[in-house]
């Protein structure tokens, strides 16, 4: 029955000539008409929940959190082993959780064969403790970095940064969530009951070759656009299911994906609400049934299973609609929520979430231009290639700036997203080519996915003294050197 259709595949490929086809088929494509497809090794688990670390420090003043980055073994599909990265475990890593004002100390070891960084994503602290490329920690040696949390509630996440091996290190598994909760998350009537009501979601695409491991193995279709992988993972598992209670839920999204921007929708197109981008709470919940997440970009939505039946199954999907990336279907299943019959607490969603300042444009002192450009091996910022040599722009410590950031339409296809991520600051979007951001993007936001041909402006403030990166998050794109370093004196 298989062969049947990998002959009919073969015929239609080679009667329509397309050589690039032939290539998606055997390493992309997880169709039906896949030769190496493995679906039916593909059985669905519960959802891995990560751990909440532990801060080992009685100390009621310091938070001390010991994480060691360390090789694993991971069985993605059934029965077959693949080899990963994890944090204190076989792939990802354990959630961190922090309060404002908290002093933290972190131990990280480095327990790879290879050099490594640990890079705090989102967070608002001085270079020396950013872990960016210049903060190697070779095999077997810790990295003590210590920091005070002064940023409102949030959903940040820590991976690594170490130059050209960004891609592959996260890609294996280096990764993991960093919440700060503050007065304003302990106050609000919204589900916040982690593993219960408060879920982190990971969501990784990777790609499984033909024996169904997983390995980063980039072609170069891949290092162009960043990675596309055959296979959705949710905190390291493949298409697994959660049981939700019938009533809120607040899901805590992170795209930790190489390359790949997600359009998740509720298969039964039921519409859900976001609470918070990036950098925390939005001052509003925004309604949507459609929600656009771009490499390294968060959201925390809330969803309500309260009109369901026990066992009912509402699945997250991915409408996937970027041609010449992928073949695939037009939607591709993410995860599965089975509703229990539990009755939770009715969460009526908030009218207010919290308030945020505006920074006015007219207290900048500056506006910098960040041109992305370029395509393949030649992307660049400003049309420089990353050098860790030389700093290319310098802040004035506790200055507000505006950074226009734009997308020459350049490469092929008329040119293709950049998620532009700038590291120790959350910012504000003024604009995108001169129209109001959308509601979504009101809030704060650290990544900020620009479409081809556009310009977005963003608006900080920098309180913090150090090196820090601003790159496209496209990892591939990261290490191919489309990335710059700023410096805040
Ligand atoms: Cu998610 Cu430069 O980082
Ligand atoms: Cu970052
Ligand atoms: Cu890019």
């Amino acid at each position: 029955m298989k062969k049947a259709y990998v002959y009919i595949a073969a015929i239609v490929i080679v009667v329509i000539g397309v050589t690039l086809l032939l290539l998606y088929l055997s390493k992309d494509d997880t169709s039906s008409s896949n030769p190496n497809d493995l679906s039916n090794l593909v059985e669905s688990k519960p959802l891995p929940i990560p751990p909440l670390l532990e801060d080992v420090n009685p100390d009621p003043n310091l938070a001390e959190f010991h994480l060691t980055a360390q090789h694993g073994v991971t069985e993605i599909l059934d029965g077959i082993e693949s080899e990963t990265l994890g944090y204190n475990g076989n792939i990802l890593g354990p959630v961190i959780k922090v309060h404002e004002g908290d002093r933290v100390k972190v131990v990280m070891k480095n327990d790879l064969r290879e050099a490594t960084t640990l890079h705090w994503h989102g967070l608002r602290v001085d270079g020396e403790n950013d872990g960016g490329p210049h903060s190697g920690i070779n095999p077997g040696e810790t990295w003590e970095p210590e920091f005070t949390i002064e940023q409102p509630a949030a959903t940040l996440w820590y991976h690594p940064h170490m130059m050209h091996a960004t891609a592959k290190q996260v890609y294996e598994g280096l990764a993991g969530l960093f919440i700060i909760e503050d007065a304003v998350s302990d106050s609000l009537p919204i589900p916040k009951d982690y593993g219960v009501n408060d879920f982190p979601i990971i969501i990784q695409d990777k790609q499984l070759d033909a024996s169904g491991n997983m390995q980063y193995d980039p072609g170069m279709n891949d290092m162009m656009m960043g990675l596309y992988g055959n296979a959705y993972l949710v905190n390291g598992a493949i298409s697994p299911y959660l049981e939700v209670p019938k009533g809120m839920v607040r899901l805590r999204l992170l795209n930790g994906s190489n390359g790949r921007t997600y359009h998740f929708e509720l298969h039964n197109g039921q519409e859900f609400y976001q609470i918070a981008s990036d950098g925390g709470f939005l001052e509003k919940p925004v309604e949507m049934t459609s929600l656009t997440l771009s490499p390294a970009e968060r959201a925390e939505i809330l969803v309500d299973f309260s009109a369901f039946e026990t066992g009912d199954e509402i699945t997250l999907i991915d409408t996937v609609s970027e041609l010449g990336k992928t073949i695939s279907e037009d939607e591709v299943e993410v995860m599965k929520f089975t509703v229990t019959d539990t009755e939770s607490e009715a969460y009526p969603i908030p009218e207010q979430l919290t308030e945020i300042d505006n920074i006015d444009p007219a207290d900048a002192v500056v506006t910098r231009e960040m041109v992305m450009a370029g395509v393949g091996s030649t992307l660049t910022i400003n049309d420089k290639s990353m050098d860790m040599g030389v700093i290319d722009e310098v802040v004035n410590l506790n200055d507000t700036e505006i950074w226009e950031v734009s997308n020459k339409r350049t490469g092929v296809q008329g040119g293709m997203a950049h998620p532009f991520h700038l590291h120790g600051v959350q910012f504000q979007v003024i604009d995108r080519d001169g129209n109001p951001p959308p509601a979504n993007e009101t809030g704060w936001k650290d990544t900020i996915l620009v479409e081809p041909g556009e310009t977005v402006r963003i608006i900080t403030t920098f309180n913090y003294k150090g090196i820090f990166m601003y790159h496209c998050h496209i990892l591939e794109h990261e290490d191919a050197g489309m990335m710059g370093q700023y410096e805040v004196k």
